[in-house]
């Protein structure tokens, strides 16, 4: 058996075109959203606080392409905006999201090592008062910073900056791909009047604008007759199916590299049927991955309930199984069910005078969700 076959050229003329921090040269479909969020941020350009904004859109809808390109536009263009982009699954503690500010302020210099969190919020109050800059702060994923009300406590802080700082003017944009939250409900009044937000819709790619979208991609990033007509309309098919752009990218990618894996200079059908499983689970296995743990072990631990039992679960029930596999408050427990809820892995569902016992739903395919969380290891 030979593990490596010479295939001379690799498929890929730019690998890089399927990876998730690609930013495409062509953003076809787009141009009322461009138009809207670069008016809402027009203020900045001349001192004053830019509106601040909601995008709304399920997932791969092209929220975080669109603030990337209008991020990189204002950096070369003015120097009156700074612009800084918050990724939250990552960046997901009070002390991260000021650290990247800090960061970007002092031309990428993290702030020293054991500077509380107040002081560093205090130098990025006092920076952007003397140098008269508008700070604009995108929370990607904004939803990653609902767990211990993050995202409450820092907007907090920086909308209200300018009540200590009178020249400190900083503005946000909250992309987001649940359309189920309601902010109103997550955020305190006092944030919420601050925050005052306008909302754009991402509406989802319909077939014509995600061929041509993977068709423009394909072009950037393979060389010619990797795929054939017929492969890319299976592979269209399959997106469709997902209704999720980043889905059909990385099942290009995966099945690309089947084929050069194979020794193969075409992609055919088998391989883009391989592909698919782990293409369709790439999001939801992203998300698991930011887990701790306990939490990945919980999630899984739900699903396998929920598939030996059938029924609806019960917390009181999660818990007492679940405390027999890990050494579990019941505090510490309910915090770990309603971060699962915040991050739209679960449902928490409130049952009528029952107390504090609530119905667990899933949101994900039982199995699906124990292969990723890998159950029972
Ligand atoms: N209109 C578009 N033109 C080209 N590529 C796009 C377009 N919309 C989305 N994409 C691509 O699809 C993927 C998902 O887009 P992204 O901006 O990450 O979506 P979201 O942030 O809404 O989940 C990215 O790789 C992006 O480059
Ligand atoms: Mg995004």
């Amino acid at each position: 058996m030979k593990y490596y076959h010479d295939t001379g050229a690799s498929p890929f003329r730019n690998p890089d075109a399927f990876e998730i921090a690609y930013i495409p040269e062509v953003f076809n479909f787009r141009d009322s959203q461009m138009k809207d969020l670069a008016d809402a941020l027009r203020p900045g350009l001349t001192g004053k606080s830019p509106f601040n904004m909601v995008l709304r859109g399920l997932p791969g809808t092209g929220k975080s392409t669109a603030v990337h390109r209008v991020f990189s536009e204002l950096e070369e263009t003015t120097s009156r905006i700074v612009p800084v982009y918050v990724n939250c699954q990552s960046e997901n503690s009070k002390f991260a999201v000021f650290a990247k500010i800090y960061g970007k302020l002092h031309g990428h210099q993290p702030p020293p090592s054991g500077k509380p969190i107040r002081q560093v919020i205090y130098d990025i109050g006092k920076i952007l008062n003397e140098r008269k800059v508008v700070l604009l702060v995108c929370f990607d994923d904004a939803n990653y910073l609902l767990p211990g009300k993050v995202l409450n406590s820092v907007l907090y802080i920086l909308l209200r900056m300018h009540e200590e700082y009178p020249d400190a003017r900083a503005g946000v944009i909250l992309p987001m791909s649940d359309m189920d939250i309601d902010l109103r409900a997550v955020l305190d009044p006092s944030v919420i009047s601050v925050l005052q937000p306008d909302t754009i819709y991402f509406p989802p790619y319909n077939e014509v604008e995600i061929s041509t979208i993977l068709r423009d991609r394909i072009r950037v990033g393979l060389n010619p007759g990797v795929i054939t007509p017929d492969i890319f309309d299976c592979i269209i098919c399959h997106t469709m199916r997902t209704g999720d752009m980043r889905v059909g990218l990385d099942l290009v990618r995966r099945s690309v590299t089947a084929a050069e894996r194979a020794g193969m200079d075409v992609v055919t059908r088998n391989h883009v049927e391989a592909s698919f499983d782990l293409a369709k689970n790439a999001p939801l296995d992203a998300t698991i991955q930011t887990l701790c743990t306990d939490e990945r072990k919980l999630y899984g631990h739900i699903a396998g309930m929920s598939l030996g039992t059938g029924e609806s679960l019960t917390s009181g029930a999660v818990f007492e199984s679940v405390k027999r596999y890990m050494p579990i408050s019941y505090t510490g427990f309910y915090e770990k069910l309603k971060k699962l809820d915040e991050m739209r892995l679960i449902d928490l569902i409130f049952l009528k005078g029952r107390g504090t016992t609530r119905e667990i739903a899933l949101r994900y395919d039982a199995e699906k969700v124990m292969k990723l969380t890998r159950y029972g290891e």
